[in-house]
């Protein structure tokens, strides 16, 4: 027999970001995290695990391909979820597991995306946050979403903020045991329906420094990110949580960015530097003011209260962006006329490349 569970987790995108580690092996961060966890439908992971008397060992295919499970972030989540396993019974298969017997059966798991992998678009969360969760429901797991978290975390640490929909916050928790380094839901994902988010591919190519390697080196090397992580992250995740629960887009969003900037200053600020940006990223910053200069001019237009609007729209950005560990741009509009606005003018800043273009970028990066 065989005995299968089937899951889907959708990946999440920082607007405070995590970047370093306390500790290593338990994945336990230098600083808390705020994310926005995206529609399933868009960018997921879909994990299928099976488990079955014949398997001999635990085996994974990722998008088809088989790959090693030697790392011992795998193995962490396995045995914390075994740790974990309830009785299951099928009386209509004849299938009985008791709990003891976990340990000794074998699992097989294939996980796809729909986007790219490792290119900066926090495939590992989506991946790790379903490996969990269909894990957790093969093996009957009974615990609370808030305890999955934490084993997701131990496989990559954004993964524990992908269990949840709408805002999450990753504490980043005191103890050294970890126990208290858990992810919570701040607000559902009907709380600010509004807001668009836009992912422009850059590259799809993986990462040359992944996200682990990176945030070793920094914690190593920049003093940045100690700044960044005693003093300016605490104060942030305190406003961005006001902002969230208030609804107010142009705090939001200027914090959004101002994140998204210090991480990869401190990127910059590692020995030897990060470039995760690239001259496409940037275009992308670029257009974000352009549309805010529009949105401004559109408002002036309206000469009644020309001062009043002058002193509301300063300062008050209308798109934002962020970049995670790589060039993709995430884009976040407060509504859809922004967000339609925003398309426009990046159709006209990057015009869909001609055929010949096209057959160069087969190896290379595409605008969009
Ligand atoms: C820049 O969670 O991929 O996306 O814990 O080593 O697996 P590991 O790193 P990972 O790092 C994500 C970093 C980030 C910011 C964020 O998602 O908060």
């Amino acid at each position: 027999w065989v005995l299968m569970a089937t899951a889907r987790s959708p990946t999440n995108i920082a607007v405070i970001k995590y970047w370093g580690k306390r500790d290593e092996t338990l994945i336990l961060p230098v600083n808390g995290s705020i994310s926005v966890t995206l529609d399933p439908s868009h960018l997921s992971a879909t994990t299928t695990v099976a488990v079955s008397p014949s398997f001999d060992r635990d085996r994974m295919w990722l998008n088809g391909k088989e790959i090693l499970l030697s790392g011992g972030r795998f193995q962490s989540c396995l045995r914390e979820i075994r740790r974990r396993a309830e009785d299951v019974e099928d009386e209509e298969r004849g299938i009985c597991i008791k709990r003891e017997d976990w340990e000794g059966l074998h699992v097989h798991i294939a996980s796809f995306n729909n986007f790219p992998t490792a290119a900066g678009l926090a495939s590992s969360a989506a991946g790790f946050a379903c490996l969990v969760f269909a894990l957790a429901k093969l093996m009957n797991v009974k615990e609370e979403t808030t305890e999955l978290s934490s084993i997701a975390r131990q496989g990559s640490g954004s993964a524990c903020r992908s269990l949840y929909g709408g805002f999450v916050k990753w504490a980043m928790g005191n103890k050294e045991d970890g126990s208290d380094s858990i992810a919570v839901q701040l607000a559902n994902e009907t709380h600010w329906e509004d807001l668009v988010i836009l992912i422009a591919v850059v590259c799809s190519r993986q990462k040359e420094t992944s996200s682990t390697t990176g945030m070793r080196e920094s914690v190593e090397t920049s003093s940045l990110l100690q700044y960044r992580s005693q003093v300016v992250v605490p104060r942030r995740l305190i406003q961005m949580e006001e902002a969230i629960q208030k609804r107010d887009f142009p705090s939001f969003a200027k914090l959004t960015c101002a994140d998204s900037n210090q991480f990869h200053a401190v990127c910059l600020d590692t020995s030897p530097p990060i470039f995760y940006m690239n001259d496409t990223s940037h275009r992308h910053v670029q257009l974000c003011f352009l549309v805010y200069c529009i949105c401004l001019f559109i408002r002036l237009l309206d000469y009644r209260n020309f001062q009043d609007r002058w002193n509301q729209f300063e300062g008050t950005p209308q798109v934002t962006y962020t970049y995670d560990a790589g060039p993709n741009a995430v884009l976040i509009a407060p509504n859809r006329k922004v967000a339609h606005l925003l398309l426009q003018r990046m159709l006209f800043y990057f015009p869909p490349p001609s055929e010949k273009e096209l057959d160069s970028y087969v190896l290379g990066d595409t605008s969009i």
